[in-house]
């Protein structure tokens, strides 16, 4: 028996979809049946995510190049993904660098400058290019990615932190001048997950001799090492997996399903963000 899809004929905008937690979603996505269209710089490893998905389908995946902080990029990039997919119901934003790890008082204006650029300039572009297709469309779904680290104390970086608390209030107030259109905007907050930023910021963090984050930060998780129903065995306990905790949420928001949950955020955190 055909399992039923549950994105079928959905065509959706997956930028920073190379990697982590954006390339888990386009390997769901397409899983589900849509047609997706993934934007990201690095190249290579984009092309590679939507190869593997579509060998397995039954969606059809499409890489495209995009720096998300550049306007010019961003709307030649949209042109080509709703040309490929013939319009666009759905973006999901989940590019975005982490803030090197520094006391507050350190963090220089190039750093500061960096960090808002890449993690805020990308929303505010994306999202403002992204409304004309969905306002076309008659409605629409904008998924932002913002961090448990915008509502729990982050001292160790804590512009990477402010930078998380703009996407949160930029989508929420965006919901309700978008509403009228029938434009949706959620902001998930991820925390904390097993990807290329996790594991280079763990890295950064060994190197600088703050390598107890990692062990400290797990042990404040409120989930045991054994989950229900049963993930990857060698899932470490509290970390999430992009594939098993993050995506299927995604695939919920972008649904049918998810048509009256409009100015939230939604925490996929494996419960450490109460823990503040
Ligand atoms: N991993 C976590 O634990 C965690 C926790 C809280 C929030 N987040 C947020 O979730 C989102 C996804 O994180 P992740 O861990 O999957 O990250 P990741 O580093 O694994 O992947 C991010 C992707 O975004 C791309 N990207 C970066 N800058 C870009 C730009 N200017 N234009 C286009 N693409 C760009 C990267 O190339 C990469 O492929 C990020 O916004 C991150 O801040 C992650």
């Amino acid at each position: 028996m055909r399992k039923s899809m549950q994105l079928e004929n959905k065509r959706i905008v997956v930028v920073g979809g190379a990697n982590g937690t954006g390339a888990a979603i386009v390997r769901a996505f397409v899983a589900e049946g849509a047609g997706v269209a993934s934007l990201d710089i690095r190249d290579a490893e984009g092309e590679s995510v939507v190869s593997a998905a579509n060998g397995k389908g039954p969606g059809e995946g499409h890489y495209f190049h995009c720096d998300a902080s550049v306007r010019t990029e961003v709307k030649e990039a949209f042109t080509s993904a709703a040309g490929v997919l013939g319009g666009i119901d759905a973006m999901v934003v989940t590019a975005g660098v982490m803030g090197k790890v520094l006391e507050p008082e350190s963090i220089d204006d190039g750093e500061f400058d960096r960090i808002m650029n890449i993690n805020v300039r990308s929303i505010f572009v994306t999202n403002q290019e992204i409304f004309p297709y969905l306002k076309e469309n008659g409605g629409g779904r904008i998924i932002n990615f913002g961090s448990g680290s915008a509502l729990r104390s982050y001292p160790s970086a804590v512009h990477y932190s402010a930078s998380k608390g703009a996407v949160i209030s930029w989508t929420r107030s965006l919901a309700f001048a978008w509403g009228k259109h029938n434009i949706t905007a959620n902001v998930v907050n991820p925390a904390i997950a097993r990807t290329l930023m996790f594991t280079e910021s763990a890295q950064e963090a060994a190197s600088e001799g703050k390598e107890a984050t990692a062990n400290q930060l797990e042990s404040m998780f409120p989930l045991g090492s054994r989950r229900f129903p049963p993930t990857k065995e060698d899932l470490p306990v509290g970390f999430g997996d992009p594939d098993a905790d993050l995506a299927p949420v995604l695939v919920f928001l972008v649904g049918d399903g998810a048509r009256f949950i409009t100015a939230q955020i939604i925490p996929i955190d494996g419960g450490l963000t109460p823990g503040r």
